[in-house]
């Protein structure tokens, strides 16, 4: 087997005043041309664990421990300028609200030029780049495009420029973080299927983090769920659609609407709240809202264990274990 592209291993994350734990021993593997998404709900460590891989971590918060490895070289011990020079080149993000990327007083045009200008020098052929990447995005008239400024777009039409901007320098691995929360339904399978075709033609690896299963079940290859600051469960998404084994993944996967009833809202069938990554000490970390919860689940944490294929984080999986 080839080696991954990156590798994240017992990443963890916290406060730097008054240390709260927010990630722990988080560990995953994104091959080359492959899919990886994470589920989890909000306050689950998605945005956090995704942010420490291109050090973009808020102020006041840390990584404590672990490696990201990308090409076989610890992220972790980049300086800002080596950061600086893979940042956008050859790992791209796109954000939940594009304003966080875009900058409001410039024509969507220069951004995108500037953009590649912080990596190359640009010519006559960047601008038809970035032509070329509007047109790819379905941008429907790109001269005038270039020329009109963020907000003069609709929600959806930022966010293909986001995308445009994301993919201008061909990057290896995009990550996105909840690109399409925002948006209505219709707008977000365009989104979906338009960045799906992209990644097919470019044989780039993905990481797409969103708090529902549903979005992702077409568009990535394996999933990560994550409950308070860890991963409890790991796979192939059919693995995980036809055989959850953590009693979270059942929970999620039992509140997605059905397909014979869309238009039903979504269900909350597990009960209690989630869990604060810092208060969870040495249990596992969803044994208050477990209805499978047992007296060890309460007296250490279970580890992630099994293959790629699929692991879990649970003394007392249901399904058939790995
Ligand atoms: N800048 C910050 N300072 C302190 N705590 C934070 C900060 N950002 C996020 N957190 C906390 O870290 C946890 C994980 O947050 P986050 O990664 O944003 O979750 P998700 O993306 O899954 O919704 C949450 O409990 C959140 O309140
Ligand atoms: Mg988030």
């Amino acid at each position: 087997m080839t080696s991954p592209l990156l590798s994240v291993k017992s990443l963890g994350i916290s406060t730097v005043q008054d240390p709260k734990i927010l990630v722990k021993d988080v560990s995953f593997d994104i091959y080359p041309g492959e899919a990886v998404g994470i589920v989890g709900e909000s306050g689950s460590g998605k945005t956090l664990s995704v942010l420490s891989i291109l050090n973009l971590l808020p102020r006041g918060v840390h990584v404590i421990e672990g490696c990201i490895t990308y090409k076989g070289d610890d992220l972790t011990t980049f300086s800002p300028e080596q950061m600086r020079g893979i940042r956008g080149k050859d790992i791209a993000m796109v954000y939940q609200d594009p304003m966080t990327a875009l900058n409001p007083v410039m024509k969507i045009g220069k951004q995108l030029l500037e953009a590649i200008e912080s990596h190359e020098k640009v010519d006559v052929r960047s601008e038809q780049r970035v032509r070329d990447a509007l047109g790819e995005v379905g941008i429907p008239d790109v001269d005038r495009a270039i020329k009109s400024y963020p907000h003069e777009f609709s929600g959806g039409m930022r966010q293909r420029v986001m995308i445009a901007m994301a993919l201008l320098m061909s990057p290896q691995l995009l990550i996105a973080d909840e690109p399409t929360t925002a948006l209505d339904v219709t707008i977000q399978q365009q989104i979906l299927s338009l960045v799906a075709e992209q990644r097919r033609k470019r044989n780039m690896s993905m990481l797409w983090i969103t708090h529902d299963l549903g979005v992702v079940a077409n568009l990535v290859d394996r999933l990560i769920v994550m409950y308070a600051g860890r991963i409890v469960e790991s796979g192939t998404v059919k693995e995980i659609f036809t055989n959850p084994q953590h009693p979270y993944t059942a929970g999620l996967l039992s509140s997605l609407p059905t397909t014979s009833d869309p238009e039903r809202k979504r269900l909350t069938s597990i009960a209690g709240v989630p869990q604060k990554p810092w208060l969870v000490g040495d249990s596992c970390s969803f044994a208050p809202r477990c209805f499978k919860v047992k007296a060890d689940c309460l007296e250490s944490a279970p580890r992630l264990e099994g293959t790629l294929e699929k692991s879990v984080s649970c003394f007392h999986a249901i399904g058939v274990k790995p």
